[in-house]
């Protein structure tokens, strides 16, 4: 500061020793109520910052109830449209249309809040990964966004090849994706054309909640078969089945008369089943989806 007055203020002889002294003691004094503001501002910055992000959290976790709701109302509109029986696993062909549209931009909020805290804990090899059913792959893109260092190769399965060709816009121009329709029957299991240990990682996200028992079982041997050893499988079901969730009408075989469309599996069933494949069961998490505990999502290891 001294140095400064010299530089650029040169005081006139006549004034200098005092004048020179209450000038420099001035603006220290600017200098300290310079700094004060500076650091009451970075306070009230750091202050506006994290009181907005907090409400952001709160709108983001409101929006995503506000999507789980819409869900459940449009399957209990196809309820409206299909009286009596109907199938007990979903069309795996058209149908989703809605469902896509609606669901696109949840994407991110849920890989991290219902994925990647899970797989975090253990160390998994992404090399070659297999999103099953991928639907437009609107999860594929965000949890690719995370991986993407590990990934050699990923593949976008699912029925519907409209699906599928809007995967192959979506990731058009990189070489790590390829893309699969597989073939379903309304009541025939019909296996993947994919050979044994093909994938070092397998999830499936928001679908097999609706699979009836009998799919989970077949899908099940599936994954265990084209996982390579040491391959790590993660999927998301229902768990409205367990006799701990409480549902105001009884629970149907037919998914979409439940709650969220769930279909009545259980975290025991999936244990079950899994095990008697030849998978070990690494984690079981339960959550609140379309009724507390109504979901669960289990890492398995081949
Ligand atoms: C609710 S969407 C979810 C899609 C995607 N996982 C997502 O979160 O956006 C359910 C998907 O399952 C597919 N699907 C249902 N049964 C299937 C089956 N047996 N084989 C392949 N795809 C199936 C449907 O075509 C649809 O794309």
């Amino acid at each position: 500061m001294k140095n400064f007055l010299k530089n650029v203020l040169p005081l006139p002889a006549k004034r200098s020793v005092a004048y020179h002294n209450e000038i420099v003691s001035r603006l220290d004094l600017l200098g300290q109520q310079y700094s004060e503001i500076e650091s009451n501002l970075g306070q009230r910055y750091n202050e506006i910052e994290s009181s907005l992000g907090q409400r952001y959290n709160e709108v983001m976790s409101r929006l995503d109830l506000l999507s789980q709701q819409y869900r459940e109302m449009m399957l209990r509109l196809a309820l409206t449209r299909a009286p009596g029986r109907g199938p007990i696993t979903p069309d795996a062909g058209d149908g989703w249309d809605e469902y896509y549209d609606n669901a696109e931009g949840a994407e991110t909020l849920q890989v991290e809040h219902y994925i990647i805290p899970l797989l975090s804990k253990h160390t998994i090899p992404f090399n070659r990964v297999l999103d099953f059913p991928s639907g437009r792959g609107r999860i594929a893109e965000a949890f690719y966004k995370v991986y993407a260092e590990n990934i050699e190769y990923f593949v976008c399965c699912d029925a519907n090849s409209n699906a599928i060709d809007n995967c192959r816009e979506r990731f058009a121009g990189n070489d790590v994706f390829d893309y699969m329709v597989n073939k379903t029957h309304e009541y025939q299991c019909i296996p993947f054309e994919f050979s044994n240990e093909s994938f070092t990682f397998v999830y499936s996200f928001d679908s097999m909640v609706h699979f009836s028992y009998k799919w989970i079982d077949f899908y099940m041997s599936e994954f265990y078969r084209i996982l390579d050893n040491g391959g790590y499988l993660f999927i998301h079901h229902s768990n409205l089945g367990s006799p701990d969730v409480v549902t105001d009408n009884r629970k149907s075989e037919i998914y979409y008369e439940n709650p969220g469309g769930r279909s009545p599996n259980s975290a025991e069933d999936i244990r079950f089943i899994s095990e008697k494949h030849g998978f070990s069961v690494v984690e079981q998490n339960i959550f609140d989806w379309a009724v507390p505990n109504s979901d669960c999502v289990t890492l398995l290891k081949k």
